[in-house]
């Protein structure tokens, strides 16, 4: 018998000890093997049927799991099944699949199933039936998938991240087609909370993790500038194990690319238990957290498939920023020619996206240069801050380096202590357009770190000269409104992060440790 088990499963070490005390030895430490242990046991008493064993151990089970189970003597049969966590099927024309995600089998068929909780399958070669865990005959829901199939294929690129660092342009202007309509307003037909809704609500609560959070954190400047309306940005695994007050009042907004990640599902669970709206900013269509939110924007940024995300990251701000702008239509906080204005700079930046891919060469050669410094250090003020940790994160989880963001204005309150000799701190530079103060006060941080010892690498708009005098190196990105800097920024330590890891010879698309999805808390 094998057994592929994803999830956890919390009532283990009960079964654990019942298993042992009916005299079965156990090989390792994981809740993986009591699984095939339970199932292995009851098969004989079922006549070998092995549906039957899966629902009566698939009952027994608590906490998230995805099973997939095969028998030796059976060969022809797969039975899966799924609580909370992911399980997709697809249906070829000769053969059928079980993946947690379309990707995995897109090459070979776009049509596919979509199972839900605590629901069981069993596959053959030519056939697919779907029970519920008392075996209860279930109708599972079919769907296909729009991706093309060069998706699943690296387009020419060495690595999957590499091609979906160059989709970018791509995947922003996607996902705004379609939704500023002709006389350049906002049109979320998708988003169907009813404007009276919208109008009423009195703050935004943004949940996600990792990268989705940075997009989350920069929805807050943009959402708070545009609506005056107070943006929480709660990490998701935090959110529901303090009291967080939201109720009716609140939109919370769950950022996810996978759809699937169990501490932004618990979250929105809880939202959705505590009486808020809920909206799902997500790119996997037919996931679950678009599934049981009561509205879902899909981000257009087709399958991403290196661990590390980066298209998705470009997507969720876009999307993210759309709904903010809707609500400044919807609630008027903003004069139409106002969003008309932004929308433009929104349309342009796959545009700027792209100028910052062609001029990407010196970021390549800086990573090489800088391969064995043991620790990099991000500084940002305002947008720029999620940006630094984006970089931070991207380069940690690639390159496995000691890595840190930071506000720059925090560093007087402890962190300028790292700050030795040679240090590389990489600087995202407000535009001196914007807020002017912003810009000065970074120059002078820029001038405290260098004081200090430190290589400063500073991430800087076109044509602005006054950066010069400061920086050991700069990086150019173009001329952008403040809001929308974010998006061009980030590129460059995407790449940086990606070319380190290369330059160390890390796996890049599938760093150490990691998931794609995370599935469980
Ligand atoms: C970092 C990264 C993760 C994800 C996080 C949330 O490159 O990919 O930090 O952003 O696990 O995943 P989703 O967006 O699928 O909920």
């Amino acid at each position: 018998m094998a057994v592929i088990h994803n999830g956890i499963i919390e009532n283990f070490q009960r079964l654990r000890t019942e298993l042992e005390q009916s005299g079965v030895v156990l090989e390792s430490e994981t809740d993986t093997e009591i699984v095939a242990h339970l199932i292995a046991h009851i098969l004989p008493e079922l006549n070998n049927d092995l549906p039957k064993a899966m629902q009566s151990v698939c009952s027994r089970l608590e906490g998230a799991f995805t099973l997939v189970v095969i028998d030796r003597d059976q060969p022809d049969l797969v039975v899966g099944a799924r609580r909370n966590s992911p399980l997709v099927v697809g249906l070829g024309t000769d053969g059928n699949f079980l993946a947690s995600d379309v990707a995995a089998f897109v090459e070979h068929t776009k049509d596919a199933l979509e199972l839900g909780q605590d629901q069981i399958v069993i596959l053959r070669a030519d056939s697919v039936e779907v029970t519920d865990f008392s075996g209860n005959p279930v109708e599972p829901k079919p769907f296909t998938i729009d991706w093309d199939t060069s998706a699943a294929e690296k387009g020419g690129h060495d690595l999957f991240m590499l091609k979906e660092i160059y989709e970018q342009p791509k995947a922003v202007k996607d996902s705004l087609l379609g939704r500023i309509d002709e006389s350049h307003r906002i049109t979320l037909d998708e988003l169907n909370i009813d404007p009276l809704v919208l109008r009423e609500i009195n703050k935004v609560i943004v949940v996600a993790c990792g990268t989705a959070a940075h997009a989350g954190m920069l929805a807050k400047y943009a959402i708070e500038h545009w609506t005056h309306l107070p943006v929480d940005v709660e990490l998701a695994s935090e959110f529901r194990y303090r009291d967080p007050i939201v109720g009716p009042d609140a939109l919370v907004i769950a950022i996810s690319q996978s759809g699937e990640t169990m501490d932004t599902l618990m979250a929105l669970r809880y939202a959705k238990e505590q009486g808020a709206r809920t909206l799902a900013i997500c790119n996997t269509v037919g996931s679950t957290i678009p599934r049981e939110s009561d509205a879902v924007i899909y981000t257009y940024a087709g399958p991403e498939i290196a661990v590390a995300s980066t298209k998705a990251f470009l997507t969720q701000i876009t999307a993210t920023y759309l709904v903010g702008l809707f609500l400044a239509q919807v609630r008027g906080s903003m004069f139409e020619d106002e969003i008309r204005s932004v929308l433009a700079d929104l349309n342009d930046m796959s545009q700027k996206v792209d100028l910052v891919l062609d001029t990407a060469e010196p970021v390549r050669a800086l990573a090489r240069e800088l391969a064995n410094a043991r620790s990099v250090l991000f500084l940002g003020r305002h947008v720029g801050y999620p940006v630094a940790l984006e970089g931070a994160l991207k380069l940690k989880e690639l390159a496995y380096m000691h890595a840190e963001g930071f506000p720059a204005g925090e560093l007087k309150h402890g962190p300028i202590a790292l700050i030795e000799e040679g240090i590389p701190v990489v600087v995202i530079v407000p535009s001196p357009r914007g807020r002017a103060v912003l810009h000065d006060k970074i120059v002078s941080n820029i001038q405290e770190v260098r004081a200090r010892g430190a290589l400063v690498i500073a991430i800087a708009e076109e044509g602005d000269e006054s950066i010069v005098p400061f920086a050991d190196h700069i990086i150019r990105i173009p001329a952008v409104p403040t809001l929308m800097q974010p998006l061009v920024a980030v590129v460059p330590l995407q790449i940086f992060a990606c070319e380190m890891a290369t330059v160390k010879g890390h796996d890049v698309d599938q760093p150490r440790n990691l998931a794609k999805s995370v599935t469980v808390e």
